[in-house]
């Protein structure tokens, strides 16, 4: 699939985006630069109470911090969203600063909705519905993963339905990314490993989506690059700031190009099994990578066989073949992560897989993959070379 004379894209990265070791200190900056002088702190538990960070960021914030929000969770509920956003307007917060993995950044762009539009989030639904600017949101992760700092996508989890919501809006584009690797070095292991393979499937999905632009593309080749280089040394050495800041450019980069390019089957599968049965999101990305990849390879041999020349996978010029070493390399690489490879091993039984395929034609990001694949049995197949 190269490009053609039919090309017209649209590629849009509004965040302005401070990185380095220590950039935890710009936020205050960052508000005033804004006009902004009420923020309310959007965080998770865990951060809050077994960490420094929370408090080094009120410290950081000094009065221009109204108040803290802390009750983000994994998959955060609408009524965790709902709730946020009462607590932040009987702060009377004019803006808020995010701190944490993807669920924290993403329930605060939530609360960013609620905050402005009023009623509940799940009134809020759907793509490209919002017709003015949303409350100010400056975003500051602690995983290299999501690039939700960076993107205009939100997923909440709707706990009765067992779904994932994707609330999708250029408004929801945080003003504001600070990236400090210094945030990120307390990880556990999985989730440092989990999150760095949600980046590279990020980039992966970008270039190989019916969306793919070269912007994106150039983007995605560059994140690729990255977390192959950086991955095991973050992993071997997890106080390394120069492979944690390096990851955390490759999730930025990688989360700007799917932004823009979007993403395709990995994802759809992905969300459904996430949903369903509670598998981290990156590892239920790694875990079905390699088998989309050759799923794939027959309509993205060509992007295929880039990522796999620009990770050093293989020097081959030959796409179809570059394109199975990537496969096998993005899967070595998961495997050498210490993550499981396979779907039976994290929790998910061989009768659940028919369900599976069912339920994931119907998840918004497969209509970006290169090969048809609404088909309940082109996705079961999949799932049970991944299973
Ligand atoms: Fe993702």
């Amino acid at each position: 699939m190269p490009y053609d004379d039919s090309l017209s894209f649209l590629h849009y990265a509004p965040t302005r985006v401070v990185f380095g070791v220590g950039a935890l200190s710009e936020a205050p900056l960052e508000l005033e630069r804004m006009g902004l002088s009420r923020a309310v702190v959007v965080t998770d538990r865990v951060l809050s109470e077994k960490t420094e960070l929370v408090r080094k960021l009120q410290t950081a914030l000094g009065a221009r911090c109204v108040g803290t929000y802390a009750d983000a969770q994994p998959d955060s509920g609408i009524h965790l969203v709902d709730a946020g956003a009462a607590y932040a307007r009987e702060r009377g917060a004019d803006s808020l600063v995010s701190l944490g993995g993807g669920s924290a950044i993403d329930t605060a762009k939530g609360m960013a909705i609620v905050l402005t539009e009023g009623g509940s989030l799940v009134d809020h639904q759907g793509f490209q519905n919002l017709t003015r600017r949303q409350t100010p949101h400056v975003a500051i992760p602690t995983t290299h993963g999501t690039g939700s700092e960076v993107t205009r996508y939100a997923v909440i989890k709707d706990h009765e339905e067992r779904s994932k919501l994707v609330f999708g809006d250029f408004h929801l584009i945080p003003d504001v990314a600070i990236l400090d690797p210094a945030l990120t070095v307390g990880q556990p292991p999985a989730i440092g490993a989990g999150t760095a393979l949600d980046a590279l499937t990020h980039a992966i999905e970008g270039m190989h989506s019916l969306q793919r632009n070269p912007i994106a593309d150039a983007l995605g080749l560059h994140a690729a690059r990255l977390v192959r280089r950086w991955l095991p040394r973050a992993l071997s050495a997890p106080a390394d700031l120069t492979a944690r800041g390096q990851l955390l450019v490759a999730a930025a980069i990688a989360g700007t190009a799917f932004d823009n390019a979007q993403v395709g089957l990995v994802h759809a599968i992905a969300h459904t099994v996430g949903a369903r049965h509670g598998v981290h999101h990156g590892l239920a990305n790694a875990i079905a990578l390699p088998h989309v990849i050759r799923f794939n390879a027959p309509d993205a041999a060509e992007p295929y066989g880039e990522l796999a020349r620009a990770m050093g996978f293989t020097a081959s010029t030959d796409d179809a073949a570059a394109a199975e070493a990537l496969a096998l390399g993005v899967g070595e690489l998961t495997r050498a992560s210490g993550l499981p490879v396979r779907y039976r091993d994290v929790g998910v039984p061989e009768t659940a897989l028919e369900a599976l395929a069912e339920a994931t034609i119907s998840d918004a990001s497969i209509v970006y993959n290169p090969r048809m694949a609404m088909d309940p049995a082109l996705v079961l197949e999949v799932l049970r070379a991944a299973w």
